[in-house]
């Protein structure tokens, strides 16, 4: 058992990383400002871990806690700080989530981008050596891949972002770089993610996007339980299987379980620093998804060609081996897992967590 300290817990990935870790028995500290989440995700991971209800309220709580809750943000250091003590001191490894994530507003935004997921990043990183906590698993993303030479995508691939979402996470992953080699003890996993997309087959917690979604497949659960008319597809003129959008998939069940992973190998080997792809291997048209979906939801999914969208590329595949030969973690729920799960959740909860 360790104490992890999870920041942007309450967010999509975060939300079910905190199941995985509450399930391998370890005690979790999170810190989240509830920009693009709240604490209901939260209340609902106790839930499915078997913890008590009133177990996620806001920390200082007494008692033997499991789960602790630090409403806070990653650039101020009094509240990354806050996030240590409610720790009791006792934080093995950070788990780094908390950022925007969404290219468009990257590209509208770049300062905030640069500001959250960079100057975040710098603050943990400062509060963390200051504390002697030098264990970190970082979620990074394919996006910094840019426009791939080849397929399948390897970690040895140029890392030619095309956005400033992407610059910002090539940015702190040349941070920890820099931080790992400027001192010694650093354990550093930087997972580069392709599309997580589904839901906790509970169905209980799921992909909850403010506002109009950016990504397909929380949109396609949108038009599927009726809260948007029609799903614009991006392109109907790409050279793939049917001129739609190539993507790798992955549930988020087994990304999290992909960080539960990291941080085993982590603890178990010497101090290095390792980036390593999430993804399957294999890749999926948007209508081979939108078809997926209707299976698992037993509706038609209306929608339309549209134009090509602005920094699309045609497609985008993991090469896993380097994962699956350093931590013996692959990919095992597949695409109808993925839409099956995303459904159950959306079906059973149409407006997210809202009331
Ligand atoms: C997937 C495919 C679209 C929406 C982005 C980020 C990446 C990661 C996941 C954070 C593409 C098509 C989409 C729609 C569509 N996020 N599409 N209609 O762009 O591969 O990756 O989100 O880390 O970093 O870059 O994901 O889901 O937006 O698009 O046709 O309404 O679906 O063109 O082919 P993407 P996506």
């Amino acid at each position: 058992m360790a104490h992890v300290l999870i920041t942007g817990g309450a967010g999509f990935l975060g939300s079910h990383t905190c199941v995985a870790l509450l399930q391998a028995g370890h005690r979790l500290v999170v810190l989240d400002n509830f920009s693009n989440s709240g604490p209901e995700a939260l209340r609902r991971v106790a839930a499915l871990a078997g913890l008590g209800v009133g177990s996620v309220d806001q920390w200082p709580q007494a008692g033997d806690w499991r789960l602790r809750l630090v409403r806070g943000d990653i650039r101020q250091r009094e509240d990354v700080e806050a996030a240590f003590r409610a720790g009791e001191g006792a934080i093995d490894a950070v788990i780094h989530f908390a950022g925007l994530k969404a290219v468009a507003e990257s590209v509208r935004d770049p300062l905030a981008y640069w500001d959250v997921n960079v100057g975040g990043s710098r603050c943990l990183l400062a509060v963390m050596g200051r504390l002697g906590c030098r264990t970190l698993v970082f979620s990074s993303s394919a996006t910094l891949y840019g426009f791939p030479d080849s397929l399948p995508i390897a970690e040895t691939a140029p890392v030619r972002p095309i956005n400033p979402y992407g610059n910002t996470k090539a940015a702190v992953e040349q941070l920890l770089a820099d931080t790992a080699a400027s001192a010694s003890g650093w354990r550093i996993a930087c997972l580069r993610y392709f599309n997580p997309v589904g839901a906790h087959p509970s169905g209980r917690i799921g992909e909850d996007p403010s506002g109009v979604p950016n990504n397909l497949f929380p949109f396609l659960s949108q038009v599927a339980v009726g809260r948007r008319p029609a799903l614009q597809v991006y392109g109907g003129d790409w050279p793939t299987v049917d001129g739609t959008g190539v993507r790798d998939f992955i549930h988020v069940m087994d990304l999290a379980e992909g960080h539960t992973a990291a941080l085993d190998l982590l603890w178990s080997e010497p101090p290095q620093r390792l980036t390593l792809n999430l993804g399957s291997g294999r890749g999926h048209s948007v209508l081979e998804v939108v078809r997926a979906f209707e299976r698992a939801s037993g509706l038609a999914v209306p929608y339309v060609i549209a134009e090509r969208r602005a920094g699309d590329v045609a497609s985008s595949v993991a090469d896993p081996a380097l994962a699956a030969a350093r931590m013996g973690w692959h990919t095992r729920r597949d695409l109808d897992a993925m839409c099956r799960d995303g459904w159950a959740w959306q079906r059973a909860n149409p407006k997210g967590y809202a009331p």
